[in-house]
């Protein structure tokens, strides 16, 4: 990818990932977490390093590999992907398409919580993550030019998606439908709205793979615009 850097269409710019599910420990063997493959995301990673792109991938448990000519930082749970990302910084473009627990155990239990005969199970008390997304937003100085959000709804996609970008405060963001009959979440397809201040797009049923490249092609146009400006 060392000629994509120098001539590509994205060379020059920093770009930053987010993907897959975080793990939040309750116990040493314990964890709560979600259905997310990380696909979408290294998908889009390796898309922009084709282009040209300097990509770091900040990245949560996946079974995938390492995307050529990207620099991956894996970690586990919402508070480490945090600062991750945050040493990541700065970068011109943060898309971030992680499934980040919204919640955590309060606490880590130090040793596997055990039944001892009490037929009660235990009670789960949880606090809230850190929203990474909302924070790169928020972020004066150095927030990042252009902020990629994902919004996997699973009932009024647009409606709640168009929420969800006004209230997170990215500039454009990805909204699919992750339904258990979709076969969206852990598949190999995609189906997606983008919504930018200029409007809402439908994209058709398309590999990740795609819709990666057809992203990242749409990044190519804004990364122009922002150097002929
Ligand atoms: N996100 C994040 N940090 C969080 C939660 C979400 O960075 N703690 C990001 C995701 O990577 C995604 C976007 O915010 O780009 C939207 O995530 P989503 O779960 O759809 O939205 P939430 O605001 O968490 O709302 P809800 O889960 O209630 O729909
Ligand atoms: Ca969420």
């Amino acid at each position: 990818l060392r000629r994509e850097q120098e001539t590509g269409p994205l060379a020059g710019l920093r770009a930053l990932v987010t993907a897959g599910p975080t793990h939040e420990p309750l116990d040493p063997v314990r964890y709560l977490a979600n259905r997310s493959s990380g696909r979408q995301g290294y998908a889009i990673a390796q898309a922009l390093a084709e282009l040209g792109a300097d990509v770091t991938l900040v990245s949560g448990p996946v079974t995938l590999a390492a995307p050529v000519g990207v620099h991956l930082v894996r970690c586990e749970t919402a508070q480490e992907m945090q600062a991750h990302v945050m040493q990541a910084l700065p970068c011109d473009v943060a898309v971030c398409t992680a499934a980040v627990a919204d919640w955590r155990p309060e606490t880590e239990a130090s040793q596997k919580i055990k039944k001892n005969g009490d037929m009660r199970p235990p009670a789960l008390s949880l606090v809230p993550n850190p929203d990474i997304l909302a924070q790169l937003c928020a972020l004066a100085p150095g927030r990042p030019g252009l902020v990629i959000g994902f919004a996997a709804e699973t009932e009024t996609v647009q409606a709640h998606a168009q929420a969800k970008r006004q209230r997170k405060g990215c500039d454009w963001l990805v909204a699919n439908d992750v339904s258990p009959q979709t076969g969206i979440m852990g598949g190999e397809h995609n189906e997606v709205m983008l919504i930018t201040p200029d409007g809402m797009e439908t994209w058709p049923r398309m590999s990740k793979q795609d819709v990666a490249e057809k992203l990242a092609a749409r990044v190519g146009g804004w990364w122009h615009d922002v150097q002929s400006a």
